[in-house]
């Protein structure tokens, strides 16, 4: 390269207004078809890797902002690291060869010594170097504007996707170009200041339309003209709609759940509450997808991917209290879960000490859009209200660490480490969170898999009232496919994580059935309780009307040797043999009234209330029992056997 500047030199050589390099865009053939292919499915998944990106260049804050509802552009702004005139000719020149986790990136300076984690520290995302090309989803054309701390420049960097007809230099015989970046750099007056920021320009038709909900305003205006009122629910929230006919004016006004007024996380927190405040008005489960426009569902998902806290509290930090039980997954085959002990106030964290997020608390990350910041909206506390008997969350927590033990590395990939939980609710909501969602590191595939990887075992009632996570700390990198959404299935790993999630909600399944008997039990046996309370103040009461307050013990037997009806007589207690009054086992005798704590009750009742009339005193013991008998036959006919 003697007396030849690298582009990066060159970039870092300019001095004058006007100034450029152009750097073609470099990649392999297969690798663009993927991109241009489209390997995502939502804008979310586009902004998503912009936003792993900033994460893995340190950034504590990433800021979003779309002019919604146009949405002819969208930038995104960090406060990371920046990218060197080198890590941008690297990357430009290396689509599909992250220099993440190798040393190219250590030398870039964008690891930390061990190149699988961030110069600060954090668990790169980033391993495969296409990321910041999902933005083709958006657009052909994007801005990157850049600096590092230190410099007295930034970068800019304009870049054009799409087939270059001019030749290009210095191009490998399965290279191919992509596009071409234009860079120059500007003065920067502080020195110290640092960040990426993304300019989305020109958004393509296809992403607007997806992003203004173009298709579902379209069918509800096709409905109204052809039958005079829309046939479909307009989405309860959200970002309004630009009039196609009048340039500039807003057909509809914004339906958002929060003011414009509020700080941007009061904004979220009212998002996701009057999300699940529709669970009052909605009997089926709430679904985002029809009670949000496209805007607002792709916030949810990017809440729910990005390495961002939880709306209130991650699941390992609830604290122990009445409002849910706890309950500790086991690894081995067909173990049973067991009850968590846990002290008052402790966690599930304390308890197993678990690691997940992997990331100390002190190590600030912050997503805003549009004016709202962003949490993951799961929420574990304050639960709707159901009608069914397991009224408290069930949470089970579980972690495992495998080895694969005399399998070669080439078998197993290395050893897998994770945790997890279950989180049982009556109502799932809204039902997007219904499955199992996988994070690996800090990266996150954007939905929940309702399947439960594939569990056959039909229980569809209690799975559909499931959310799970699982928290890969190690291992499972290798089986994550290209788009970031889906896995490899036949990979070790996942193999493994199936069989143990499968495991796990056999498990979770048992316990559940379990807690619903017992509380079915003791919810009988305390209304038994209570019916035979109030049965025996009823009794006080009334005789207590009539001048009686010596209210008679009354008491029913099975003769023994030790106890007899004359022994207890003797006591001054009135006491019948059992089967005087209830029927026995044979059903041979001379009744047919079920005995149950709440039957029994009501004899001694009313041998009570006749004794304090006075109307038993001249029966024998053998009439007064067949005329307590007879009464309750004839009253309690709905209870004989
Ligand atoms: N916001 C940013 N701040 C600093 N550097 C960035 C930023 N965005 C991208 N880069 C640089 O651009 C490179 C390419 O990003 P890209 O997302 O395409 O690949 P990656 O993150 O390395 O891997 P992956 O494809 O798995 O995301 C990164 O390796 C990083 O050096
Ligand atoms: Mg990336």
């Amino acid at each position: 390269m003697s007396g030849k500047q690298t582009k990066a030199q060159q970039i870092r050589a300019i001095s004058k207004v006007g100034d450029f390099v152009d750097i073609p865009l470099k990649t392999s053939q297969k690798i663009l078809a993927r991109i241009t292919d489209g390997i995502y499915r939502q804008p979310a998944s586009a902004l998503r890797e912009l936003i792993s990106n900033a994460y893995d260049a340190d950034a504590k804050k990433v800021t979003i902002k779309t002019d919604a509802p146009r949405f002819e552009q969208i930038s995104v702004k960090d406060d990371g690291i920046g990218i060197s005139p080198e890590a941008l000719q690297h990357l430009i020149e290396n689509i599909g060869g992250s220099a993440k986790r190798t040393d190219t990136g250590k030398s870039l300076n964008i690891t930390s010594d061990n190149s699988q984690y961030s110069p600060s520290g954090r668990k790169l995302i980033g391993k495969m170097g296409i990321g910041l090309f999902a933005v083709a989803q958006f657009t052909r054309h994007f801005l990157i504007v850049t600096k590092c701390k230190g410099d007295d420049f930034r970068t800019v960097a304009d870049v054009t996707l799409g087939e270059i007809k001019k030749a290009v230099e210095g191009l490998g015989p399965d290279e191919i170009t992509s596009g071409e970046a234009r860079v120059w750099t500007e003065r920067a007056s502080n020195v110290n200041s640092h960040g990426t920021e993304v300019k989305l320009l020109d958004l393509l038709p296809r992403t607007r339309a997806e992003l203004c909900s173009l298709d579902r305003w379209t069918r509800i205006d096709f409905e109204i003209e052809t039958e005079g009122k829309p046939q479909s629910d307009p989405p309860v929230f959200h970002i309004g709609r630009m009039d196609p006919q009048a340039k500039g004016e807003l057909k509809d006004q914004p339906a958002l759940p929060w003011d414009t007024k509020d700080q941007p996380e009061v904004k979220f927190d009212k998002f996701v509450e009057s999300v699940r405040r529709l669970a009052k008005t909605d009997r089926e489960l709430v679904d985002l997808e029809s009670v949000c426009d496209n805007y607002l569902q792709m916030i949810w998902e990017l809440a729910l991917a990005c390495p961002l806290d939880y709306v209130n509290t991650h699941p390992f930090d609830l604290p122990k209290d009445k409002t849910t039980l706890f309950f500790q997954l086991e690894n081995k085959v067909r173990a049973q879960a067991t009850d968590m002990e846990l002290a008052a106030k402790q966690t599930s964290r304390e308890k197993l000490n678990l690691q997940a997020p992997l990331r100390p608390i002190s190590d600030e990350f912050e997503l805003f859009i549009d004016g709202i910041r962003l949490s993951r909206p799961i929420v574990f506390t304050k639960q709707p209200k159901t009608a069914i008997a397991i009224k408290t969350p069930l949470l089970f927590v579980g972690k495992c660490r495998e080895e694969f033990d005399g399998k070669p590395i080439s078998m197993s990939r290395g050893p897998l480490e994770f945790e997890a939980y279950l989180f049982w609710t009556p109502r799932v909501l809204p039902k997007q969170h219904q499955g199992v969602l996988l994070r690996v590191g800090n990266a996150a595939g954007a939905s929940f898999d309702r399947t439960f990887m594939d569990y056959t075992v039909s229980e569809q009632t209690r799975l559909r009232q499931l959310t799970a996570e699982i928290f890969v700390l190690e291992g499972l990198d290798d089986a994550i496919n290209l788009d970031r959404e889906s896995y490899n299935y036949a990979h070790p790993h996942y193999q493994f994580l199936v069989k143990w999630l499968h495991s796990a909600i056999r498990q979770f399944a048992n316990r559940h059935k379990a807690v619903g008997k017992t509380l079915r039990e003791d919810n009988r046996e305390q209304c038994n309780e209570e019916t035979k309370q109030s049965i025996a103040r009823a009794v006080s009461r009334k005789l207590a009307d009539v001048g009686v307050d010596d209210v008679v013990i009354v008491e029913f037997i099975e003769e023994t040797l030790l106890e007899s009806v004359e022994g207890k007589r003797d006591e001054g207690i009135v006491a019948f043999r059992k089967d005087t009054i209830f029927a026995t086992g044979t059903n041979g005798g001379a009744t047919r009234l079920k005995q149950t704590d709440v039957n029994e009750q009501k004899a001694a009742a009313l041998t009570q209330l006749l004794y304090g009339w006075g109307l038993l005193d001249d029966l024998s013991y053998e009439d007064q029992a067949r005329l307590v008998r007879d009464i309750l036959e004839v009253v309690l006919v709905e209870s004989l056997q």
